[in-house]
């Protein structure tokens, strides 16, 4: 990727994702995973761009949706609304409504949610959101599993599930858990598994289609990491879930939805230094972005390997800085990178999954362009210049 000649011609601060990469990540998931009857979705909370969704609707992926918004960007990328699964997370009612004028089949994680759909809609099909009661992910917020997170219902409260069902004749079509982001152990992701198919039994749930066992997996943010393998993991999963599916007496689907997995490594965020700043024995290299673009570093303490474009020669120590106006706006402290002047461009690597999906207006300033290269294309989705921006946000009031 020519990432000097696409900063060239669309400017900086620039998010440019790799197609191709998006598509290996995608086919080496449903390698590695070879129980017959496995659909991946996409949790595109990670990244909704139109063209990302569109190859990964190309290479057979359903959704992930968390919103209503979500659900119409996935129908505008060509998604059919029955490979699309609503995680209906402290909904409103409106909101309730408002997804099932769309059709959608509803995850529903809490009991009180679970009465206001039974009795609004009796009769429904329901997923059920299991809390896996395993504790795991890459920093304290991304761990959804255990008693302290909002997410899921308890498996003690199971009963309750089908007690709710059954009065309002919901049918249980499928089963979700979700453990957390960015799992560093595949055996927490197995525990949280086991922890599920422990509870579900045929007497409970009589009409099973599938059972979602969420996203949560890892991908290499620094260099030294390895990529992880799924192989086993896969295979042990299969293994497991086939035995499930003999004892239950029907062969179910099985779901997982990777986000991060699928998109992260595909992106880079290009910025352009222009600070450069001595602070006695601290060298600080700012550039024309910061946490209102990229805020993983910033919020969760997160690791994006940074790389200088434009020069090659030996490395210094930087911090490299943002354009906020806050100290803690800070991409990376201390790393070593080849030595910056100012104009020279970064690249800030690992960009693809929750960086431009988590941007704001913070400081009053546009998010960047967004390109996608695939297949020898590349699909533009341009920014607003900052002045376009604040038009539209004056003409709110
Ligand atoms: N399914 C559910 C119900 C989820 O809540 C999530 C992520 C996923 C699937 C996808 O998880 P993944 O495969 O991407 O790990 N902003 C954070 C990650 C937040 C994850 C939220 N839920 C980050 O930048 O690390």
């Amino acid at each position: 990727m020519n990432y000097i000649k696409l900063a060239k011609e669309y400017g900086t601060p620039l998010y440019v994702y790799d197609g191709e990469r998006i598509r290996n990540q995608y086919r080496t998931l449903q390698k590695a995973i070879p129980y017959k009857k496995l659909r991946i979705l996409y949790a595109m909370k990670a990244n909704y761009n139109l063209h990302i969704l569109q190859i990964l609707k190309q290479e057979g992926a359903g959704i992930d949706a968390v919103s209503v918004g979500d659900i119409l960007m996935a129908k505008k990328a060509g998604f059919e609304i029955k490979d699309i699964l609503f995680t209906a997370n402290k909904i409103t009612d409106t909101e309730m409504y408002e997804a099932q004028e769309l059709g959608v089949l509803f995850n529903i994680g809490s009991l009180s949610r679970l009465e206001k759909y039974g009795a609004a809609y009796p009769g429904s099909n329901v997923c059920i959101r299991l809390n896996p009661d395993v504790v795991a992910g890459a920093h304290e917020f991304i761990k959804t599993g255990g008693e302290s997170t909002k997410f899921g219902i308890l498996l003690q409260d199971i009963d309750e599930v089908v007690r709710i069902c059954s009065t309002h004749k919901l049918r249980v079509v499928g089963i979700h858990e979700h453990t957390g982001s960015g799992i560093p152990e595949t055996v927490k992701m197995m525990q949280g598994i086991q922890n599920i198919l422990e509870v579900v039994t045929k007497d409970r749930f009589p009409h099973l289609e599938f059972m979602d066992f969420g996203g949560g997996f890892k991908v290499a943010y620094k260099p030294t990491e390895d990529q992880k393998n799924y192989a086993k993991f896969g295979d042990t999963v299969t293994k497991l879930f086939t035995s499930f599916c003999e004892s239950y007496g029907k062969d179910l689907e099985m779901y997982f939805e990777p986000g991060k997995y699928l998109v992260a490594e595909s992106g880079s965020l290009i910025v352009e230094v222009t600070t450069l700043k001595q602070n006695r024995s601290k060298r600080i290299a700012g550039v024309n972005s910061g946490f209102a673009q990229l805020i993983r570093p910033m919020f969760y303490q997160a690791y994006h390997h940074i790389t200088n474009l434009s020069n090659d020669n030996s490395k210094e120590v930087y911090d490299i800085v943002g354009n906020i106006c806050e100290s803690g706006d800070c991409f990376a402290v201390d790393r070593p990178i080849h030595k910056i002047s100012e104009g020279d461009l970064l690249r800030i690597h690992t960009a693809g999954a929750y960086c431009y999906s988590m941007g704001s207006r913070y400081n009053l300033r546009a998010m960047p362009t967004e390109l996608v290269i695939d297949n020898n294309q590349c699909f533009v989705k341009k920014r607003n210049t900052n002045l376009e921006l604040i038009d539209s946000i004056i003409s709110e009031y």
